[in-house]
């Protein structure tokens, strides 16, 4: 039998790869330098879902970059196609999508990434050949992928959602906490299981005790994001 990639995981290193996109060629690891990165595919141009969809991250890309956070989009299309259809995607969502997107039409990535889904024989090309479905990557500046979504090409996802995981994460990073259910920057956050009861007193005077191993605290107002 012939041998399996090993599969990516959280903690996986990004794998590195060369591509085009539409502005210009990338080394992927080149192109994370030293920031976050959101790698997301979508299933095709110029199709009605994903056109929502980039327009809704393109109207959010200052927000991650304000989180140090760079986009980048792919698909099995053409970098040619991709360049056609943003037209159409700022002039329907009043966005300026700004963002490369890779054009990965011979799947090097998409295959690379496990972006294509087991069999859905309504999301194919004329050749009958996968299209991508919808992932999204969240890697950070070390190339550590921290965070895997796979949605299904009939259901968009939630931009904000993404962003939350990001601040969630660059939060958990430079304050050692977790956070919980529907946590939105500002909310309390939980001390690490691992932080012992006294020490997590002197560095949090507020925490609350809910239970042994549930412990919230606020964070001081200049301390609600990793910003
Ligand atoms: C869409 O974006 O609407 C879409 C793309 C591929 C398959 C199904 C829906």
């Amino acid at each position: 039998m012939a041998d399996r990639p090993e599969p990516l995981r959280l903690g996986s290193i990004a794998p590195n790869f060369k591509a085009e996109t539409t502005k210009g060629p990338i080394d992927f690891h080149e192109f994370i330098g030293d920031n976050w990165v959101v790698l997301f595919s979508h299933p095709e141009d110029f199709t009605p879902v994903c056109t929502t969809e980039l327009g809704a991250f393109a109207k959010l890309e200052p927000e991650f970059a304000k989180r140090g956070c760079k986009l980048i989009g792919l698909s099995a299309n053409t970098i040619d196609s991709h360049g056609d259809w943003i037209k159409d995607i700022n002039e329907i969502s009043g966005s300026n999508l700004q963002f490369p997107i890779i054009g990965d039409k011979n799947r090097q990535v998409a295959l690379l990434y496990d972006m294509i889904d087991h069999q859905d024989a309504t999301n194919v090309d004329s050749k009958g050949i996968a299209f991508t479905i919808r992932s999204v990557f969240i890697i950070d500046p070390k190339k550590t992928i921290r965070t895997i979504l796979s949605y299904p090409a009939s259901t968009g996802r939630n931009t904000a959602e993404v962003l939350r995981i990001v601040d969630s994460l660059q939060t958990g990073d430079k304050h050692k906490v977790t956070t919980p259910i529907n946590w939105v920057p500002g909310d309390d956050v939980i001390v690490h299981p691992s932080v012992k009861t006294e020490q997590a007193k002197e560095i949090w005077p507020d925490m609350k005790i809910v239970k042994p191993y549930l412990r919230v605290t606020p964070l001081p107002k200049d301390k609600t994001t990793a910003a």
